[in-house]
């Protein structure tokens, strides 16, 4: 591709705005490709401001990629927990033991072998590459995607093939020999401070006379989104059955969503079981796990919306009666021990106020 015209003033430009303007984050203070690759991994999908506390713990807790790789999986989620996404977890608890048996217990310093791990694309290979070993390496996570739709007023819709590839090119043209590692949090800055995705403030932005997207007058309709489909909602019956002072617990299986984490029993419900909730509920206990319980008073109703879906819990406790049933049966103290995930949290909270 021909390099975009003006690149020298963009380069200067953007660099001399990062020199005055960066944030000042925790994973900006060092070089260890170890930290850096933590913080990118916590990045993927997640603020800023919410991936900081969790990345000093992290890292108090696993200060190296063999303290990582020789953790169990449970307390890495146990760490994660609250943060979301919890693939990346296991990916980066799982791509730990693959660097310490392939790669001499580092991570590596090229694309390819970055790649080959789990939780690793193309931009936060970029990013690690260029943040921790310098390398001239593209990035184009969401911020970096943003700016470079609007300085070249790309068209097309951002999430297709043709336009990402071209969005690549752009990126990896634009770096600055030798300077791959400001010009890359460059981006990244720009796009969280002042070229947002619904309100750019074009007023305060260092390459305002340089956009494509600006000049045309209506620089947020870049990039192109295609149209949100509604997501649905999962309405669901969840049981707190209890035995001497314990709960009954489950383990989601450790691939797919939340996989890894311990919850309450719980089963969908759709058309006439939602009149009949505890009938439902009874049954379920009896045919999927096993046991006999008498189900009692509700604990209440929680919801949580991820990003495919919604889900509403409504929780009753239920009194262990007889059968052994599937499960494992851990003390209400020792709750707070365990992966859970947010929802099965705020229940998990409420039976130790209400019990
Ligand atoms: N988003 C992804 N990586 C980032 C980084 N290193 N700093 C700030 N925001 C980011």
């Amino acid at each position: 591709m021909k390099p975009p015209p003006l690149k020298k003033k963009i380069q200067t430009t953007l660099l001399r705005w990062f020199n005055k303007n960066k944030r000042d984050l925790p994973w900006r203070k060092t070089h260890d490709p170890y930290s850096i690759w933590v913080s990118e991994i916590m990045l993927q999908q997640t603020q800023v401001a919410t991936v900081i506390p969790y990345y000093q713990k992290f890292l108090n807790s696993f200060p190296t990629i063999r303290h990582l790789a020789k953790a169990e999986l449970s307390k890495v989620l146990k760490v994660w927990e609250g943060l979301g996404y919890y693939s990346r977890a296991r990916n980066l608890h799982r791509a730990s033991q693959i660097c310490l048996n392939h790669f001499h217990g580092k991570i590596p310093d090229n694309l390819e072998d970055l790649l080959s791990l789990p939780g690793i694309g193309r931009s936060t290979a970029g990013a690690i590459l260029s943040f921790a070993f310098n390398k001239e390496a593209p990035i184009l996570d969401g911020n970096a995607k943003r700016v470079l739709s609007r300085l070249f007023a790309v068209p097309g819709n951002s999430g297709e093939r043709k336009t990402e590839q071209f969005l690549w090119e752009i990126s990896e043209s634009l770096i600055p020999k030798g300077y791959a590692n400001p010009f890359n949090q460059a981006l990244m800055d720009l796009g969280a401070l002042i070229c947002t995705p619904k309100d750019p403030q074009c007023y305060k932005c260092p390459l305002c006379n340089l956009c494509k997207a600006k000049a045309s007058g209506k620089p947020e309709k870049f990039p192109s989104r295609s149209v949100k489909k509604k997501i649905p909602h999962i309405r669901a019956v969840c049981a707190v059955i209890q035995k001497d002072g314990k709960v009954l617990l489950k383990n989601r299986p450790p691939k797919g969503l939340l996989g890894g984490l311990w919850e309450f029993p719980n089963w969908k419900i759709e058309g006439k079981q939602r009149s009949r909730l505890r009938l439902s509920l009874r049954n379920y206990i009896r045919k999927q796990i096993g046991m006999n319980v008498e189900v009692k008073n509700s604990i209440g109703t929680f919801k949580q919306a991820y990003s495919h879906f919604k889900i509403t819990l409504q929780v009753f406790k239920c009194q262990f009666l007889n059968k052994k049933g599937k499960g494992k049966w851990v003390p209400i103290k020792e709750l707070i021990q365990l992966p859970m995930s947010r929802i099965h949290r705020k229940i998990a909270e409420r039976i130790k106020v209400i019990t």
